[in-house]
Order: structure tokens, then sequence, then C-alpha cells
């Protein structure tokens, strides 16, 4: 059967990577994380020292961009994929609030999203992929078969977060995790560069009150209608 590039985007911790990741389980596609490949360049960022009084030395990311390589990796106890910067595992270390505080001013700059972006059209050039993401169906893939953009309340969405930070043991308040993400949404929606927004032809998923079961019947009806 043909393949076609299925596109999710929305706003922080709405549970898009859940569904994609579930989709394109059930249907045999590659699952790929754009978020995580922005996490990591971030990551990058924090361990040479590059935010000096939360100021970012873009000089230095400039020189370097070139030389960062994201990879994804199979990982047989989780069954998913972790994400590696510069060969090595990084997957738990780009989950933490310190890289969640500091990714969206890095996924702001002009030349780590162009670095980004083609990349991301490098992996989709065979199809059958599932990508997640901000500017998946606007930027990345505009020509994507399906595209769906996913949204809950806020409220819901800073539960959700501060249940999977409690659950790796990181601690959080909720007035923290819910600022955090209004912050993030901030700055995704009004950077000048691939900024957060639903595309013309993309179908809105509300999953503030459907369980995943729901959720994940949901997608797989939009995908089977499609094809
Ligand atoms: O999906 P996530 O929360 O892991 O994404 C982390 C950050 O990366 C998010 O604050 C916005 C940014 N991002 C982006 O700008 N473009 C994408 N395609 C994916 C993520």
């Amino acid at each position: 059967m043909k393949k076609i590039v299925i596109a999710i985007d929305g706003h922080s911790s709405c549970g898009k990577s859940t569904m994609a990741k579930e989709l394109a389980k059930q249907i045999g596609y590659t699952y790929i994380d754009s978020g995580a490949m922005y996490r990591a360049v971030t990551l990058f960022c924090l361990q040479n020292g590059l935010f000096v009084n939360n100021l970012l030395n873009e000089e230095y990311l400039r020189r370097e961009i070139a030389n960062i390589s994201i990879t994804f990796v199979n990982n047989p106890l989780t069954g998913k994929a972790d994400t590696c910067l510069n060969g090595r595992n990084v997957e738990k270390e780009i989950r933490t609030m310190a890289v969640a505080e500091k990714v969206s001013p890095v996924a702001a700059i002009g030349f780590v999203r162009e670095a980004l972006v083609r990349q991301q059209q490098a992996l989709g050039t065979g199809k059958g992929i599932v990508m997640d993401g901000r500017d998946i169906g606007t930027v990345v893939f505009p020509d994507a078969e399906l595209k769906i953009f996913v949204t809950a309340s806020p409220e819901i969405r800073a539960q959700r977060r501060l249940a999977e930070l409690t659950a790796k043991g990181e601690s959080a308040t909720f007035e923290a995790v819910i600022h955090n993400l209004a912050e993030r949404d901030r700055i995704d929606s009004t950077r000048k560069d691939g900024p957060l927004k639903q595309a013309a032809d993309a179908i809105v998923l509300d999953n503030s009150n459907l369980t995943i079961a729901e959720q994940n019947q949901q997608m797989l009806a939009l995908f089977n209608k499609k094809m």
C-alpha cells in the first residue's frame, strides 16, 4: 500500500508524542520526535556553557551547528527510539526541566531551525513516517497527506506534564510547570521562523477529555479515512 507522511503539531505537553508514537506503531510507520532534536541542541548548549547569565552565545552555536549530530537508536528495553547527541544516548537528559526551560529560545533561532528542518525533511523522503512538532504541517512537510493539530486545556496539559516529571523522580510544582508551558507556547507561537500554528488543512483534535485509548482510536480512524 502507498505510504504517506503524517504531520502532528500542537502545543507543549498536549500528548502529541504519545499519540504519534502509538499511531506509528499500529500502522507500521517510523515515528520521529522533532522536539527531541531541538532539546538535544539545547543540551549541547548547556553542556558547553553557552548560556551566560541566561544569554546564549549564538555565535559559538552558529559555528558548531553543522558538527552537532542527532540520531535515534532503538532502545530494546522500552521498544522506543532514544535520542543520541554526537553518539551519546541523551534521552533522559533532554527530558529534564533544565532543558525544558531553555529549549524555546534555542528553537527560535533561525539557523538552528534551518539545520534541523533540513534533517527532518531528509528523514521523510521515503514517506511512511509520523513526525510530531510545531511546524511539521506548515514548514517541514507542507504537502503531508495527513495533518493533525492536537490541543488540550492548559490545566490538563500541566497536570499531565507534572505527573510525567514526578514519575521520573523530578520535583516540580504545578505552578512552575504551567508557567513553563505558557512561556514555551508564547515563544513558540510568536517567533519569526516556523511559529507554532495550525496548518489551514489540518484536522483539530482536542484531547482534554479523551482517554489515551479514545485518542488513539480517533487517530487511527483519521488515518483509515485518509487511506
Ligand atoms: O515537543 P517538545 O516539547 O519536546 O518540544 C521541545 C521544544 O522544541 C518546544 O518548546 C518547541 C520546540 N520545537 C519546535 O520549535 N519545533 C518543532 N518542530 C518541535 C519542537
